[in-house]
């Protein structure tokens, strides 16, 4: 079934929706983007993407082109279109066309292209997935210095997952002077001694708003939270490991290299985080 997108300001079958060549999302991967999970209908932590998505835009000087309830309602009006339940929504803004190539920013009269478009995934709160746990492996981080901004320069993550998959694995651990930085599309977690650690916010990695939610619930649950970095060989030896993000919400980790965390199943606090962060997303979804 064709689904109906959003290209700026207009509803259109995808097949009829188009951006120009001279677009610098097209040439220069200059956009940024932000992806909102729904489920039943809802939209969860639709307002830390949005906070998020407004310090992407400012750190790259693109003018903001809508209002947060211009950005809720087109995210509605793409559920309703598409009959979503559960899935997500992808929301992307460029610079826009300035009709030729040029390093330099285009003048502001340049009107930035926004594009939404929603993917359907029904049962997503209900990934088998969570209940066996990924298996990553540990590639050196060679993407750029402002991890902070969501920007669709995707491409070393992308083959960061394909080096995993080659690898016969689910995920990929990036590292950076032998401390991990986050996964190809998630942050990265190790528990110890009933202390979960995360590494610090920096340009190093990408401010998760999964990772925010579920540090103030942890906190909330009175569980211990260092926020600081860790060796591939010290989650080898942790307890447990998870990710988290917007379309994976809390995952179990249960190998890395080829060594079994903890048990090699699931750990208690993944479980527990992940029940909590769904439970709690269902309620203040919007
Ligand atoms: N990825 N780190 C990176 C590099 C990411 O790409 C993502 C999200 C995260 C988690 O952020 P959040 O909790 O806000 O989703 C961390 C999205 C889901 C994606 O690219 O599809």
């Amino acid at each position: 079934m064709s689904r109906i997108v959003y290209l700026n300001g207009t509803y259109l079958p995808e097949a009829e929706a188009s951006v120009s060549v001279f677009d610098r999302g097209f040439l220069m991967a200059d956009g940024v983007y932000e992806v909102v999970s729904v489920l039943d209908g809802k939209l969860i932590d639709f307002e830390g993407h949005m906070v998020r998505l407004k310090r992407s835009l400012s750190e790259l000087q693109i003018a903001n082109p809508l209002s947060d309830d211009e950005y809720l309602e087109a995210h509605r009006a793409l559920l309703e279109k598409n009959g979503i339940g559960d899935g997500l929504v992808y929301l992307q803004v460029t610079r826009g066309n300035p009709g030729d190539r040029d390093f330099a920013y285009p003048a502001a009269d340049v009107t930035p292209t926004v594009v939404m478009f929603t993917q359907s995934k029904p049962g997503l709160a209900d990934n088998p997935a969570a209940k066996t746990g990924w298996r990553v492996i540990g590639v050196e981080d060679l993407r750029w210095g402002r991890r902070d901004i969501k920007t669709v320069q995707l491409l070393y993550p992308s083959m960061a997952k394909m080096e995993a998959k080659a690898r016969g694995v689910d995920d990929a651990w990036m590292v950076e002077d032998g401390r991990v930085t986050e996964g190809t599309s998630n942050n990265a977690y190790i528990v110890k001694g009933g202390t979960i650690v995360t590494r610090e916010l920096s340009n190093d990695i990408l401010h998760g708003i999964t990772r925010a939610a579920v540090l103030r619930f942890a906190a909330e649950a009175q569980m211990k939270v260092e926020e600081r970095s860790f060796t591939i060989a010290e989650a080898q030896e942790a307890d447990e490991a998870f990710v988290t993000s917007a379309s994976a919400f809390v995952m179990p980790v249960v190998e890395i290299d080829g060594a079994k965390i903890g048990s090699g199943a699931p750990g208690p606090v993944a479980a527990r985080l992940r029940e909590i962060y769904i439970e709690e997303s269902r309620k203040l979804g919007v």
